[in-house]
């Protein structure tokens, strides 16, 4: 009796003056010991990178520059994005014209054009209404084409302006048409304004019947000044992560909801007008999220997805189907004895990247040019993918890949879950087969990043590797519209990375997905980026994700608390690295508790500059996010630090990242 009265005691006693010592400032204290002598494993180039998949506009209205929406005609509605305020398809519209669509069949890809009546020269007005609007800047340069061929009577101009919502004009330009035949017409139109939304509208001086096709618009200030290239905005941000890699185009994207839908690389390369528009699977995807007017020109294909890893130092990792439409749509099958066309597209892939210029791929890539090789080294097979029929197909494109380029590395896949019969059937199957590397995608709650820290630390370090190539907390749920980009999502998914980063003899590749949306054209959140026709801004998300990227290391090594690493005690997180070619020792702690907690590290193995900086990330309140207006709001905060003895004292903010840097002598 006595004792339980002393134990209560002294119990509460302890409580009582943790709390005062929180109460007062002062933190809980944990020792941790880094061994710098070891390098237990070399983490590779290729350990964090980016997942781009064209969703919520993130090609066509996004990072592709092209500010005209449905520029050939060739929507399912032909005239979709384009106005015609004063023709009216039930008159004759004699003071004005009407535009109508010519459907020819041919050789060509895209089979439409337009054909425009004007009757009265004052009254029609034909306008691209952009992808919710077009973004325009003060004094910059835009660079307008288009195809024409002058049919009936005598259009003596064309004239085209930005509009901004009161019809008032923005800047100006005029293409003088001179031929029956089609002819290509370039402009310049300098805006006048910053406008978000403005329009493009095009008018006429004459009368008369002229056709129109390919009406398209760019920004001469473009990623690399590239002609018709692409947003310099959003790549920056993408470039400034220093990714590791680039995975394209997908996603279910690749997929297709049908078979016939699929993403076929080779209908993507070669002359941009020939590319055949097809229709975005995430048009309909979501009738809570509904974009009809969602297509793929192609603008962006393969060739300028090679390009754009090659640009920002990133291996590519192209992905391609393997014979199964999207198993959550139609999950239609391509039959065993036809997947020789698909197995054939995944060879020919190859050589499109990897062949000499004599070669027939090789050729088409050194025409578009790029006569040197894009030095892929993975392909991927699938997307998400379970089941016996995938393992099944799986088998004949690694037989046929491997036979012809033995060094070439095949990521596959376990499906879209983290566990569950579809994920160990998956798992199972393919490391029977020895596949080398498996991507594993998981949408879950924050809660589940900060307890799933340990996830790799049991995988066997002689089976396949993984590629952790989708993944991001939920706030609400997976799919839903409600999620957000906050802070308490971005904290979790950083505890999440330390063990990814403890585990990279294991994890070879991660990134986040999706990358990028439309503030207003998108179907899918959370996203790493969010871009309106202006601007762009980086996620808490993004920020986290950059500095793992942007302080990878060379080589892991050990940080231990008692000799096991944090993987969540005390709501502690820890890995670290060496960086044998900046001579720097990083170390990365993860605080996602309410309270600060002093941290105390004694580092051995290794000799260190005294003083060292420290990258804290960090926000007031969980349900913060970055914004707009408030675009960094959540980015680090660099400060000095100071060794004392090789020791290292620090409090960690409550519900931080931190970065430490430390010199190597
Ligand atoms: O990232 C969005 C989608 O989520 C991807 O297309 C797909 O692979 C996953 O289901």
């Amino acid at each position: 009796m006595r004792i339980d009265i002393k134990i209560r005691f002294t119990t509460n006693f302890v409580i009582g003056i943790l709390s005062l010592f929180s109460f007062i400032g002062i933190a809980q204290e944990n020792h941790l010991t880094i061994d710098a002598s070891k390098s237990i494993t070399k983490i590779r180039p290729t350990m964090y990178g980016v997942f781009f998949e064209d969703i919520n506009f993130a090609a066509d209205g996004g990072l592709y520059a092209e500010m005209i929406k449905n520029r050939s005609f060739e929507f399912s509605e032909p005239k979709m994005g384009w106005l015609e305020p004063n023709s009216n398809k039930h008159s004759f519209n004699n003071k004005s014209g009407i535009a109508s669509i010519v459907k020819y069949t041919g050789h060509r890809t895209n089979h439409n054009y337009c054909s425009i009546f004007i009757k009265n020269d004052k009254g029609y007005e034909l306008i691209n209404e952009g992808f919710r609007g077009m973004g325009i800047k003060k004094d910059a340069q835009y660079n307008l084409s288009l195809l024409a061929a002058q049919k009936e009577g005598h259009i003596t101009k064309i004239k085209i302006n930005f509009i901004d919502s009161n019809g008032n004009s923005l800047g100006e330009t005029t293409i003088v048409p001179n031929s029956s035949e089609w002819t290509l017409y370039e402009a310049k139109i300098i805006a006048t304004k910053t406008e978000a939304k403005a329009k493009l509208k095009i008018t006429f001086e004459g009368t008369g019947t002229i056709l129109m096709d390919m009406i398209s618009l760019f920004p001469k200030d473009t990623w690399k000044g590239r002609k018709n290239g692409m947003r310099k905005d959003i790549v920056q941000l993408l470039n400034d992560m220093n990714p590791g890699f680039l995975r394209f185009p997908g996603g279910c994207i690749v997929e297709g909801r049908t078979l016939a839908k699929r993403y076929q690389w080779k209908k993507t390369v070669g002359p941009i007008k020939d590319r055949e528009i097809l229709v975005n699977r995430w048009n309909t995807e979501f009738s809570h999220r509904s974009t009809p007017d969602y297509y793929q020109s192609f603008g962006i294909g393969f060739f300028e997805y090679f390009q754009l890893a090659e640009d920002m130092g990133a291996t590519p990792l192209p992905i391609l189907s393997c014979g199964i439409a999207c198993q959550f749509n139609t999950g239609e099958l391509v039959p065993m004895e036809e997947l020789d066309p698909y197995v054939q597209d995944a060879l020919d892939l190859i050589e499109f990247a990897n062949g000499s210029i004599e070669t027939p791929w090789g050729k088409v890539r050194n025409e578009m040019g790029h006569p040197n090789t894009f030095n892929m080294k993975y392909i991927g097979i699938g997307n998400e993918q379970w089941g016996p029929e995938y393992i099944e197909r799986y088998k004949v494109f690694e037989k046929a890949i491997k036979s012809k380029y033995p060094e070439m590395i095949i990521v596959s896949g376990s499906g879209p879950f983290a566990e569950g019969d579809y994920f160990e059937y998956g798992s199972a199957e393919l490391k029977k087969l020895n596949a080398e590397i498996i991507d594993e995608h998981y949408y879950k709650p924050p809660s589940w990043f900060r307890e799933n820290a340990t996830r790799y630390d049991s995988y066997d370090r002689k089976g396949p590797k993984i590629f952790a190539g989708e993944y991001a907390a939920q706030s609400v749920a997976i799919a839903s519209p409600e999620n957000k980009n906050n802070w308490e999502c971005a904290l979790s998914e950083a505890a999440f990375m330390t063990g990814l980063e403890r585990n990279a003899e294991v994890v070879n590749l991660t990134s986040y997905a999706p990358l990028m949306a439309h503030s207003e054209g998108w179907q899918w959140t959370p996203d790493l980026l969010w871009f309106n026709n202006l601007e762009v801004y980086g996620t808490p998300n993004y920020y986290v994700q950059k500095l793992f990227a942007t302080n990878s290391g060379t080589d892991l090594i050990s940080i231990v608390e008692n000799g096991k690493p944090l993987t969540g005690q005390h709501d502690l997180y820890a890995s670290a690295v060496k960086d044998l070619v900046k001579k720097e020792l990083i170390i990365k702690l993860v605080n996602t508790s309410s309270e600060n907690q002093e941290i105390n590290i004694m580092i051995n193995g290794v000799k260190l500059v005294s003083k060292g900086i420290i990258e804290v990330l960090t926000s007031t309140d969980l349900s913060d996010e970055n914004s707009f207006i408030t675009p960094t709001k959540i980015s680090p905060i660099i400060n000095a630090i100071s060794l004392s003895k090789n020791g290292l004292k620090t409090n960690l903010k409550k519900n931080s990242l931190s970065v430490i840097k430390l010199k190597i002598k």
